[in-house]
């Protein structure tokens, strides 16, 4: 009899493993973004205890979610057909490798699938309200906005700008993924993320011709190759879907590349692609004692130098290879970290060579 039971149990736990414990993103079908969505926001927890089983939580159930830990949110955009994000299971395993942190991805594909991009656009303020929301639980338990990350992708990195406009900018970071362009093109700041929208705000412009946004809208932004077309996208509509999205999406597998230990991928701050391509900008670090700012997770790292510049603004250029690995070495040696110490009247560089080693070099001014 308790064998009876016991195995009984054992089949409700492993059916609810499957249907309920391990909740996925929400899959819709083309039909749907025909028809079109209405919103729902669901917000799911991956943590390094539950690598590849996710929570489904709100603001009244916060899960697993340990308060005290860093949170990232990742944050989709426009979904046309309805599908899951690509990239989105290796950008969760890529934050949790990297760092012990909370990831809440916001499932807002009900709302975001529809063929009609302003219906989409549209909702971006619930979406943040929803997120504002949820965010308060988390400080009435303790979290501190200093401790929250936003990734945003698209109109995804708007969603992220509203939420921090309602904290005063007090959120400890935002990452726009080649921000959304059309109807928030030439917008004021109120409309669209901004550098004021976090302590520290990066954003990649990956697609600016096309689907994402031209002008600086963070403390740092990245241009790769100039931000137009990226090397390895189709050049003609022969290349079916993958020529509307491959330069959007790059800004995406750019990002991720920077979780990965084989490619850092270094920029060079500039006025212009021009003037970096004609080799004005790269040698900052050493003579021009600038930083060379990485792209990607570590970005934050040149945070407290590029909120000192006036406005707290910076351009930063580089060219990348057409596939992983995406970084291109321009000398034999890159610049990976630049550290001054004032006190000390010198300069130490990290450099890292071909073939990964790291050694640190000081120079005395
Ligand atoms: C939060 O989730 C719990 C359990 O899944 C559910 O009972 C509750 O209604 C949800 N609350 C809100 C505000 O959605
Ligand atoms: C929450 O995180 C902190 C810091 O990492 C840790 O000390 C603590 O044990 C964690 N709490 C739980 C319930 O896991
Ligand atoms: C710069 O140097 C200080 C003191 O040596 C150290 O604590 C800090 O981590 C260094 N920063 C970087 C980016 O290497
Ligand atoms: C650099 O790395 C290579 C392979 O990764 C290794 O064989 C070599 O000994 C390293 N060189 C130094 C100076 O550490």
């Amino acid at each position: 009899m308790l064998r009876l039971y016991f195995f009984i149990s054992l089949m409700c736990l492993v059916k609810s493993d499957t249907d309920e414990t391990c909740p996925s993103f929400t899959r819709l079908s083309f039909h749907s973004a025909v028809v079109g969505t209405g919103l729902n926001v669901k917000l799911m927890l991956y943590t390094r205890r539950y690598w590849t089983c996710a929570q489904v939580i709100n603001s009244t159930v916060l899960g697993n979610l340990n308060v005290t830990k860093k949170t990232t949110f990742i944050i989709h955009g426009f979904r046309p057909t309805g599908s899951v994000p690509v990239w989105m299971e290796d950008l969760i395993q890529g934050l949790l490798d990297v760092e012990d942190m909370n990831v809440v991805v916001v499932d807002w594909n009900r709302g975001a699938t529809t063929v009609i991009y302003n219906h989409a656009s549209s909702k971006t303020r619930k979406v943040a309200i929803v997120l504002k929301g949820f965010i308060d639980q988390m400080l009435v338990q303790g979290a501190s906005l200093d401790n929250i990350y936003m990734i945003g992708v698209s109109l995804g990195a708007h969603i992220a700008g509203f939420v921090g406009k309602m904290y005063n900018g007090q959120l400890g970071r935002i990452t726009g993924l080649d921000p959304a362009g059309p109807l928030f093109n030439g917008r004021p700041p109120e409309d669209r993320l901004d550098p004021g929208d976090a302590q520290f705000v990066d954003v990649i412009h990956s697609d600016i011709d096309a689907l994402g946004y031209k002008e600086p809208l963070g403390n740092i932004d990245f241009y790769p190759n100039g931000g137009l077309d990226q090397p390895g996208c189709p050049k003609t509509i022969l290349g079916g879907l993958r020529y509307f999205k491959c330069d959007h999406q790059r800004s995406v597998y750019l990002y991720l590349s920077s979780l990965r230990e084989n490619c850092f991928i270094t920029a060079y701050p500039c006025d212009s692609y021009r003037d970096y391509r004609n080799g004005k900008c790269i040698n900052c670090g050493i003579p021009q004692k600038e930083s060379c700012p990485l792209l990607g997770y570590y970005a934050d790292n040149w945070k407290e130098y590029l909120k000192q510049k006036d406005p707290p603004m910076t351009k930063a250029f580089f060219d990348t290879a057409e596939e992983e690995p995406y970084c291109i070495y321009h000398y034999f040696v890159d610049i990976i970290t630049w550290n001054k110490s004032i006190r000390r009247g010198s300069i130490t560089i990290k450099l890292r060579d071909r073939d990964g080693n790291i050694t640190e070099s000081k120079i005395n001014q």
